[in-house]
């Protein structure tokens, strides 16, 4: 018996073992594939048949059917109905389109909130989600994941040897955007989740320091999840980090459950991703590694993006995809966009129109960061429901193609176009490899820092972005990565804002930067251990060494005086974040502060260690300017030549072509080798406009 059962275990883990590498789901020579989201449960069926066509006619090569529309596949508890989405995929099929199917889970059947309303969500304001939106169901509730389990058998059991279905998105942007769940199910798993972390009461007690205003528990059934709303004063710090990371694993755990459903029935051939927002701070993309890799959406223009310049709120800031590109790239080696920005939106804080070339300006920059594929949402303008005023390809008397469209059109044309140039023998230059750079980047420290950010101009991710846009106006290749990865591949490692660490990463640094590795540390780096315990040491005290120097303290100011830094012949402003540093014999100072009482301290030191360097940034700015500087100094003091690329002029290689975005408000002028050869654009770069060439 035992045997018969190893050996159906070993057969199942034969069966996920040949799973192809995620890069392999893709052809190499189709560089990018282009498709758009496409509801046939929106419209009468007469409408379909035109409205494929339509989009073969303009190119797109995929649609993107399913991942609302669980009340049309499961009508009834129990009663499944694909008729209308087989007709839907056979009329994709027709027009030489493919297809990605989705489990619908964030929008649950009428008829199931109300047999079972245990499965809603409840807010931190002790409020139960109702039926009516979207994603308003707690991904605790057994009872929800029973349903999830069979309408998601019974989709992969129909769709999962179709050989016109490409691969598969679960549910849709998973979040309960920006909220929490405290629901009580949410409670329960909340204290599961802690009793396997902490297995005794007393070791909860110690890490959550729960001493202090005597909070002290006997059990873990009187923990409740921290809530400021049902609290007088700040819960313990360490409770709420316990919290996100919980949220997090509790995604984690919710689309892994429905990967390996889907991955019983389904082919080997077809992928199961699911779409991410970058920047969402509660399902962060780190903490989801169950699935064969993950895929991102993005929408840059809603009236929260200045960019750059006047009209920079027309087409959002450089950073925005192409820190999604290089993040999720670098999880399992391949990514897409699943969905992106068509043209105005309905939800934004105001919704103007991109500037003209600015959606295919997006498409090429999602190119030059590793995209598989680019999906765009979506094909139809919505008539009713909650996304009116949203764009899409078609206008909305199905008739006439939108300014997105045409923009479509022509890219797919460019891409189809490119492809008879790849050379599969492409290799990245050796000006690129030399530069390449990696971003330390850690949701832990994130969660951490928003929950005690110690002045209101403290912004995680804007600390991240200052050091990413200074890499790439260096014109260096870049990858986020998460501690997972190894750092030795790369010759510049950056970690923005670590706060939280163990001496296990410092001896990795160390051991980076002896072996060659520029290593640079930011303010807030190393005040606490990984739970958000401060070290019974001097302030930060374990990182010392590393740095060679000490923090004796760290300034804040308020939003109207700035601190000044001076730094060569230039002088820098900072208002956010002051680390004022003391350096150790060896250590060169690279920038002092210049004005406040500790005028004359050091800002930025660095020192050598080994084959490397370690430099540390003690000042968060606004313009970034001052990181700039520092990025480009370590790279300099190293030998390695970087470019010097405006502010929203980003240049990036892939597969063998040179690909060059133009976000900033002038026109840009490449001087190009002799031996260059100009496939797309003109070397002169106008705004919102593309130049693609090989060399
Ligand atoms: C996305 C979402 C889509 C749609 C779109 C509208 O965030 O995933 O389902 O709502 O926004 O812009």
């Amino acid at each position: 018996m035992q045997l018969l059962l190893l050996s159906f275990l070993l057969a199942g883990l034969g069966a996920f073992a040949q799973l192809p590498s995620p890069q392999n789901y893709f052809s190499k020579p189709d560089l990018m594939t282009i498709g758009t989201y496409y509801y046939p449960e929106h419209w009468s069926k007469d409408h379909w048949p035109k409205d494929i066509k339509k989009m073969a006619e303009i190119g797109f090569e995929f649609t993107h059917f399913g991942e609302f529309a669980w009340t049309f596949i499961e009508p009834e508890e129990g009663k499944f109905d694909f008729t209308w989405l087989d007709e839907a995929v056979a009329l994709a099929h027709q027009n030489g389109i493919k297809v990605i199917m989705c489990t619908s889970t964030p929008t649950p059947p009428a008829w199931l909130a109300q047999k079972h309303p245990e499965i809603l969500m409840v807010n931190e304001d002790g409020r139960t989600m109702q039926h009516g939106s979207r994603q308003q169901i707690s991904w605790s509730s057994k009872v929800y994941r029973d349903y999830v389990a069979k309408m998601v058998e019974a989709i992969a059991k129909h769709y999962g040897s179709d050989k016109r279905i490409w691969g598969w998105q679960l549910d849709n942007e998973p979040s309960h955007y920006g909220q929490y769940d405290y629901s009580d199910a949410a409670q329960e798993n909340f204290r599961s989740w802690l009793k396997t972390k902490y297995k005794t009461i007393d070791s909860l007690n110690t890490t959550w320091g729960t001493a202090f205003w005597s909070i002290l528990y006997k059990d873990f059934d009187q923990i409740r999840i921290p809530n400021q709303k049902e609290l007088i004063a700040q819960p313990s710090p360490h409770a709420v980090l316990d919290f996100k990371r919980f949220s997090a694993d509790e995604a984690n755990d919710f689309l892994t459950f429905q990967y390996k459903i889907l991955r019983k029935y389904i082919s080997n051939e077809q992928w199961i991703t699911t779409n991410l927002m970058p920047e969402h701070v509660d399902v962060d993309p780190t903490k989801i590694n169950g699935l064969d890799f993950l895929s991102y959406t993005k929408y840059l223009v809603a009236g929260y993006d200045k960019g750059i310049g006047e009209q920079g709120f027309r087409m959002g800031s450089p950073e925005s995809i192409g820190f999604a590109n290089d993040l999720f790239r670098s999880f399992n080696g391949v990514t897409g966009v699943m969905e992106l920005q068509p043209g105005q939106v309905n939800w934004g804080r105001f919704n103007p129109q991109p500037m003209p070339g600015t959606v295919r300006m997006w498409i090429w920059h999602a190119f030059a960061g590793g995209n598989k594929f680019v999906c765009n949402y979506r094909f139809d303008r919505p008539v009713t429901g909650g996304e009116q005023y949203h764009y899409g390809i078609m206008n909305a008397d199905k008739q006439t193609i939108s300014t997105s469209g045409i923009e479509y059109a022509k890219v797919i044309g460019e891409i189809k176009q490119l492809r008879k140039s790849y050379d599969p023998a492409a290799v990245a230059p050796q000006s690129l490899q030399r530069r390449q750079a990696a971003i330390l980047y850690s949701a832990d420290n994130r969660w951490e820092m928003d929950n005690q950010p110690q002045t209101n101009q403290w912004n995680y991710l804007s600390h991240v972005k200052r050091y990413y846009g200074a890499l790439k106006q260096a014109g260096a290749p870049v990858d986020i990565i998460t501690e997972q990865k190894d750092f030795s591949k790369y010759p510049v490692l950056i970690a923005p804002a670590y706060e939280l660490l163990d001496a296990q990463l410092i001896e990795r640094w160390k051991q980076y930067v002896a072996n060659g590795g520029h290593l640079v540390l930011t303010c807030r780096t190393g005040q606490k251990d990984r739970n958000g315990k401060l070290w019974d040491t001097k302030w930060a005290e374990p990182i010392y060494e590393l740095v060679g120097a000490k923090i004796p303290f760290y300034d804040l100011l308020p939003d109207n005086v700035q601190g000044t830094i001076s730094m060569g012949n230039n002088s820098y402003q900072w208002n956010n974040w002051a680390d004022v540093l003391e350096p150790m014999s060896g250590t060169s100072v690279w920038a002092t502060y210049s004005n406040q009482f500790y005028k004359g301290k050091a800002a930025v030191v660095s020192h050598k260690l080994g084959k490397g360097t370690v430099t540390f940034v003690g000042a968060d700015t606004d313009d970034g300017k001052l990181e700039a500087a520092a990025v480009n100094r370590v790279y300099k003091e190293a030998g390695i030549a970087v470019a010097a690329y405006p502010e929203g002029v980003v240049v990036e290689w892939r597969d063998g072509f040179w690909v060059a975005v133009n976000y900033s408000g002038k026109p840009y002028t490449f001087s190009l080798p002799a031996s260059a050869k100009v496939l797309i654009g003109n070397k002169t770069l106008q705004t919102a406009d593309v130049l693609v060439w090989k060399e």
